[in-house]
């Protein structure tokens, strides 16, 4: 396979999160976000530990940012912080905040790499989530004003970006199963949360068009392939529910203007949503986006369970009993099953309900126990052979007509990887945190090279 087997427009890039990497956690005015607080909570983070210095990213991005430019990536995914722009989630922008971002930006264009920015990556100014947080209508309204403030100051350098990521993740890992921040176990509440995530998206629309009529706008949900793992009725139920709360209950919404009444019933949120998501938020929430952003990792294999076998706080409310299956399929160290056909299963899904719509996957990748070799190198045979077979899917999705536009790999570098702390590593380059020095693994060579850099000219 190489780069010219994918359309010569296809964009190649590399994506991060702010609380992941950047560190200075309470400098230039920074606020604490729900991730602060969550993880200081004893027992929330694998190692006890927090964002803080995660990548340092917030004083060595310009070294970052040259890395990209060696590789060769096209664009930079990465999110911006609220809490930097907007300590408590209110009131005018943080100029510090604003300024960190600018710089940033600059300095991937001077080095032709594009930012492609993403407003909310699940760092809610805690002072919101003390105010009800996600479970608040509220919330929805103040995400849209940071959305306009950012726009109005940044829309001249960044051109390209993401509402919310994986509002699934922020309502149902957040609210539900409680493993993420802000930790809380609400049961099928969690479902409101995720309608006052897509409120926010669709608030904020209209403010980002306001602001940067040319800019392109889309937001990135995670979706995964589904499978019953048997014909039988009740495992083609589990599939139904599963894929009804991963994928349907945010693709049908923002593509369809229209919640899945199944899947609220299964939630037994029948009235809630009655009552609390009125046809104007579905007109908000449907409102044209540019493209859709898809993080595909995984295919979830599912069979019907037992009561006795159910999480007590489940991330699946309202199908605690469903239970998810080892096919055998060789796995990462997260433990999630590698099936790069999966992804054109989630393409094709999101494109029957929009088929002009332009899809990009902004995320894809594998976490692996890395190990540094005596002479200081990390080869990551298992990463580059991941990458490969799931680009490969990309040009496979492209060859069928899918409206395929580009790749991001998760991640640029290894980061803190929320509730697993610092002990699962995802990125392309190497980060030894003890000394922050950055060290190019396997895949990042491999990449750099697929990207089309000769060998005389193989970064660093
Ligand atoms: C995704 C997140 C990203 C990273 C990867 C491994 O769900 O968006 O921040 O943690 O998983």
């Amino acid at each position: 396979m190489q780069r010219s087997d994918l359309p010569a427009d296809f964009v190649f890039g590399t994506a991060t999160a702010a609380y992941q990497i950047e560190g200075a956690v309470s400098e230039d005015g920074r606020g604490d976000s729900i991730w602060d607080a969550f993880a200081r909570r004893p027992g929330a983070i694998a190692d006890g530990r927090t964002g803080e210095p995660a990548d340092d990213h917030y004083h060595r991005y310009r070294e970052d940012i040259g890395i990209m430019a060696d590789l060769g990536v096209d664009a930079y995914r990465f999110s911006l912080s609220w809490s930097r722009i907007q300590a408590d989630g209110t009131g005018p922008g943080n100029p510090a905040g604003l300024d960190f971002y600018r710089r940033l930006a600059e300095g991937l264009l001077e080095r032709g790499v594009t930012p492609w920015a993403t407003l909310y990556h699940w760092d809610l100014p805690q002072a919101l989530e003390e105010r009800g947080g996600w479970l608040e209508r509220d919330t929805a309204s103040r995400f849209a004003d940071y959305a306009a403030i950012v726009a109005d100051s940044l829309g001249d350098v960044i051109g390209d970006w993401i509402t919310l990521n994986e509002p699934w993740c922020s309502s149902f890992l957040g609210y539900a199963g409680g493993v993420h921040a802000p930790g809380r176990t609400e049961g099928a509440s969690a479902a409101r949360a995720a309608h006052h995530l897509l409120l926010g998206h669709g608030l904020a629309l209209p403010r980002l068009r306001e602001a940067m009529p040319t800019a392109t706008v889309g937001i990135t949900l995670n979706l995964y392939s589904v499978r019953p793992a048997t014909e039988s009725a009740a495992d083609r139920d589990a599939a139904r529910r599963i894929d009804g709360l991963s994928n349907r209950l945010f693709l049908d919404p923002v593509l369809t203007g229209a919640y899945p009444e199944d899947v609220i019933e299964d939630l037994g949120e029948q009235d809630w949503f009655a009552e609390h998501a009125p046809a104007e938020d579905l007109a908000a929430i449907s409102a044209p986006v540019d493209f859709l952003g898809i993080n595909y990792y995984s295919r979830h294999t599912v069979r019907a369970g037992t009561v006795a076998a159910a999480a007590a706080a489940s991330s699946y409310p309202g199908s605690e009993t469903v239970e998810i299956v080892d096919t055998g399929a060789p796995r990462t160290l997260m433990g999630w099953e590698i099936h790069p056909d999966g992804l054109l299963d989630v393409l094709e899904q999101a494109h029957a309900l929009a088929p002009a719509l332009p899809l990009v996957v902004t995320e894809n990748g594998s976490a692996y126990a890395d190990v540094v070799a005596p002479d200081g190198s990390v080869d990551d045979p298992e990463r580059t052979a991941y990458l490969e077979q799931h680009i490969g899917a990309c040009r496979d999705a492209v060859e069928r007509g899918l409206p395929l536009r580009g790749y991001f790999v998760w991640s640029l570098m290894d980061n803190f990887e929320w509730a697993w702390g610092y002990t699962r590593r995802f990125g392309l380059v190497h980060v030894d945190y003890a000394t922050q020095r950055r060290t190019l693994k396997t895949s990042a060579r491999w990449l750099a090279r697929f990207l089309g850099r000769r060998a005389g000219e193989e970064p660093a």
